[in-house]
């Protein structure tokens, strides 16, 4: 079983988050863990592994824990200017619905990454990146949704893949060219829509920059017509489908998204149970963004015990962008999921490993320790998984490891 491993990690707690495995976090006390190549190849109890004829290099975990790599399933890291003028007008009393609606907010970033280079954008993303990877994230989405005109979203997609070269991380990308209306096009939404289903998307895809389309389904956004316009040209190229959904009101965006077989829908304050059951139908994962429901001050709770009690795979992501959720944290959303959401640590933790897999469309070969998955795992000097979600602010990452290679950020 180990004979045609590279590498061996030996004494190890592991959390595998294993869809098989019932026991809490999947977790299996004292193993072996082999991989060969990229993949995870071997996992057996330390009683049954024997080191003789074993080629491999062997790591002692010495009772360390291993887990899946952290995947944080939504973020939009790549982005020019900053919005700290706008979090004090809030603090003054102006909404987040306000400021945007008076050109502030998402426009004014988009006009700063309009006016950025490719590697203007990259060298801005770096530290935002780096803050995620230094905490354990080994995969990452990154939207662009700052350009919202055929060159500029395709440059903020260049940069995410340009990251994702220089970075020891897996980088989706997600086509979020319906973020906001363009000031070009203030009167004519569904012009807009025209120019991102019949240019930016097939452009795209002809690079192969994108992975999947999002949207923004909101009253100070896009309409759920208008969204599944997008969602149709997304199916005819191939494209995977996720939304922002619900975040502010109720547009049944969700449901929407289920029916045509979306990975994800994010935010969910607002969704109602009509919506879930179409996410329960289409195996669309929820994903909860406890950043955003923080720093907008929200107190409306996405409905966590309906979406358990519909068996909806629930993930959890930092949301990482300049105006709701300028948050370079997996492990404080992690925190915050709990404090703020009610999750428990499992269930938070899922939702970064397995279930964020499953929103990216790659729950078949990421986010558990299992053979034939991605080895992408991270050994943590900690006594319990729960500790991950507890504590934020000190770092007990021992090992970071992509695709079998144990590395540094
Ligand atoms: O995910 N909801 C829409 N988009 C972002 C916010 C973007 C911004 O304010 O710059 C979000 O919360
Ligand atoms: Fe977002």
């Amino acid at each position: 079983m180990f004979r045609n491993c590279d590498r061996v990690w030996i004494n190890a707690n592991v959390a595998t988050f294993d869809t098989d495995n019932s026991a809490a976090y999947g977790a299996l006390s004292h193993q072996a863990v082999g991989v060969a190549g990229d993949r995870i190849q071997a996992i057996a109890p330390m009683t049954a592994f024997d080191a003789s004829g074993i080629a491999a290099e062997i790591i002692d975990a010495q009772g360390r824990w291993l887990t899946p790599g952290l995947i944080d399933a939504h973020t939009h890291l790549v982005f020019a200017g900053n919005r700290a003028r706008e979090f004090e007008l809030r603090l003054q009393g102006a909404s987040y619905e306000e400021i945007s609606r008076q050109g502030g907010g998402i426009l004014s970033t988009v006009k700063a990454t309009r006016a950025a280079s490719v590697d203007k954008l990259v060298a801005l993303a770096v530290p935002r990146l780096e803050a995620l990877l230094r905490e354990g994230v080994t995969s990452v989405e990154i939207k662009s949704g700052y350009g919202l005109d055929l060159v500029s979203e395709l440059n903020m997609l260049r940069a995410a893949r340009a990251l994702g070269e220089r970075y020891p991380v897996r980088v989706s990308t997600s086509l979020l060219a319906a973020h906001a209306l363009p000031p070009e096009f203030a009167d004519d939404a569904e012009g807009y829509i025209d120019l991102v289903c019949n240019e930016i998307i097939p452009a795209a895809v002809a690079e192969g920059l994108a992975d999947a389309v999002d949207v923004f389904c909101e009253t100070i956004a896009f309409s759920p017509a208008q969204c599944e316009r997008v969602f149709q040209a997304a199916q005819t190229h191939g494209l995977g489908i996720r939304a922002h959904v619900e975040q502010l009101s109720d547009q049944q965006g969700a449901a929407l998204a289920a029916r045509y077989g979306a990975w994800s829908v994010d935010h969910l304050e607002w969704l109602d149970e009509a919506g879930i059951q179409a996410m329960a139908e289409a195996g669309t994962v929820a994903t909860l963004l406890p950043g955003a429901f923080y720093f907008l001050r929200e107190t409306r709770l996405p409905p966590i015990d309906l979406l358990r009690q519909h068996r909806v795979p629930m993930a959890v992501a930092t949301d990482l962008n300049p105006g709701s959720s300028p948050l370079a944290s997996l492990r404080l959303a992690l925190n915050m999921a709990c404090t703020l959401f009610r999750l428990t640590p499992e269930e938070a933790l899922a939702g970064v490993t397995r279930n964020a897999a499953r929103a990216l469309g790659l729950g078949h070969t990421l986010g558990q320790i299992k053979p034939g998955m991605q080895a992408d795992m991270l050994l943590w000097d900690i006594e319990h998984p729960a500790e991950l979600a507890y504590q934020f602010g000190v770092n007990p990452i021992k090992q970071r490891i992509v695709g079998g290679e144990v590395g540094n950020v």
